[in-house]
This record gives structure tokens, C-alpha cells and sequence, in this order.
């Protein structure tokens, strides 16, 4: 391929920086000083950009922690995205592979792999994804059950059997009875509002195999619960690294990369 497409696909600059930087002899193409933006290389080539090196990946893969209140695409004119959060030198053809609610934290792939995210969001692949979540209310062993029966939703949509499993009724949670004396609504000692409606929540992990626009906040909607705190772990055999804070990123390490490539 030509210099200046190899240097531009790689996020080094646009072509018309790379011909002005390759006028510069700042490129230089196995040890020698570029002189046409123009030349042929190849994906063995040895090319340096301003003195660094510049190796020729087709594909690149990062996992992503998202962060609640970015938009899963890649740009957009008013909003910030997934996509600009990566600072690193950049290429301009990365996407997320699957979309994550604006409110919904975790686990994001983002690529240029067509191909790979195809297979993973593919509804025919059924591929796990696994949530944690926090919802109003009590979930019982009642929404259990209908969660593995397949939930149909009031709009007609049946879901395939999800797993629920509780890590946290609501009823166990003791700041809900914690103090009987102070009637609902009222302000207790501490300054707190003793309201058992707004204190119970409990804590779930789902497991769903498809992934349809709300399919989490429709499921329990579905079962009269609100979600109020989303998060992915999971996606397939990609476990949400636990040491990226809520919007950082790192490359998938090459054992990540195969467990998804044999998908
Ligand atoms: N289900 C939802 O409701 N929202 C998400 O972001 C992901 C799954």
C-alpha cells in the first residue's frame, strides 16, 4: 500500500500532514529517509513517523470499562462517545461492538474488526452476557423462574431464558429495617428518610443471550421492578478487567483475542 495510507490508517496524522511531515524527511522507510508519500510498503516494512515507530496493525482491540453518561458509537456531533475516550494515537475506523445504554457502565469492546463483532453480537450466536444490576424492589424466586422461562414482554417480544440470580433481596437489606421506630417518610435523628420504598433495592447478576435495545431494563420493567444501576461483566469469554476504572481502556491481551476468535 502507498506511505502516506499506511501512516494515515495506523492514526498518525491525515494524508495531507503525513506528505508534508514525508517533505520534511520526518518518515523514514527501513532505515532511509522517505522522499515520496506515494512509495510502496508493505506490512513488514520498518516505517518511523517523527522518530517513532509505527507498526502495521490491521486490527486493534480494546476492552473498555464504560463509563455511565457516554454514548455507544463512535462519533457524534453533540454527544461524547465511547470512541473519544481513546487518547492513544488513534485510528479512525474504530467502532463498539454492541451497544451499552448511556447510563449503563462496563464491559465494551472497541475495534475495526468487522468481522469479529459480527459473530459476537450475532443473534443467531447467542453469545452469554452477564450484568450486574441493581433494581427497586424485591426480586423473588418467582422472577427467577419467569426470567428462565423466557420473559414476554408487554410489547409482545419474548426474550430467551435469562439466568437471574439474586445476590441481594431486597428484604435482607438492613438500612431498610434498621430503624422501625421512625415512621415512613420521616426524617430519623441521623437526618435520613426512613422510607422503605426508596431504600429497597436489591442486588442481581443476569445473564441474557441476546441483546436487545433495553433488554435488561425491559425485562425487569416487565416484572414491575425499575433498574437503577447497570453494569457488564461479561461478554462471552471477555471478563471485564476489575483494575480499569470506569472509562479507562486497555488492549486485549492475545489470550483474550483467541477465546473470542474461536467464538
Ligand atoms: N440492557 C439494558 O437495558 N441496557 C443496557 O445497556 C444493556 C442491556
Amino acid at each position: 500500500m502507498r506511505l502516506d495510507k499506511y501512516l494515515s490508517g495506523m492514526g498518525a496524522g491525515t494524508r495531507t500532514e503525513i506528505k508534508k511531515a514525508v517533505k520534511a524527511g520526518l518518515v523514514t522507510v527501513d532505515g532511509a529517509v522517505a522522499k515520496d508519500p506515494g512509495m510502496q510498503v508493505g506490512e513488514d516494512s520498518a516505517v518511523t513517523y517523527r522518530g517513532e515507530p509505527v507498526v502495521y496493525e490491521e486490527f486493534v482491540y480494546y476492552m473498555m470499562n464504560k463509563p455511565a453518561g457516554v454514548i455507544s458509537a463512535s462519533d457524534d456531533s453533540r454527544e461524547e462517545t465511547v470512541v473519544d475516550l481513546i487518547d492513544e494515537q488513534k485510528r479512525k475506523d474504530l467502532f463498539p461492538a454492541g451497544r451499552l445504554d448511556r447510563d449503563t457502565e462496563g464491559l465494551l469492546l472497541i475495534t475495526n474488526d468487522g468481522a469479529l463483532a459480527h459473530r459476537l453480537l450475532s443473534p443467531k450466536h447467542h453469545v452469554d452476557k452477564r450484568y450486574y444490576a441493581e433494581v427497586s424492589g424485591t426480586v423473588t424466586e418467582d422472577d427467577v423462574q419467569a426470567f428462565a422461562d423466557g420473559l414476554i414482554l408487554p410489547d409482545g417480544l419474548e426474550c430467551l431464558p435469562a439466568k437471574l440470580e439474586i445476590l441481594r433481596a431486597a428484604d435482607d437489606d438492613e438500612e431498610v429495617s434498621s430503624d422501625e421506630s421512625v415512621p415512613d417518610n420521616e426524617t430519623a435523628p441521623d437526618g435520613s428518610v426512613h422510607d422503605d420504598e426508596a431504600l429497597a433495592t436489591s442486588e442481581v447478576e443476569v445473564v441474557i443471550q441476546e441483546g436487545k435495545f433495553h433488554q435488561i431494563k425491559r425485562m425487569f420493567a416487565a416484572r414491575g421492578m425499575e433498574v437503577l444501576y447497570l453494569k457488564r461483566l461479561t461478554m462471552g469469554p471477555l471478563i471485564l478487567d476489575d483494575t480499569l476504572e470506569p472509562g479507562e481502556y486497555r488492549r486485549l491481551t492475545e489470550k483474550e483475542l483467541q477465546s473470542l476468535k474461536e467464538l
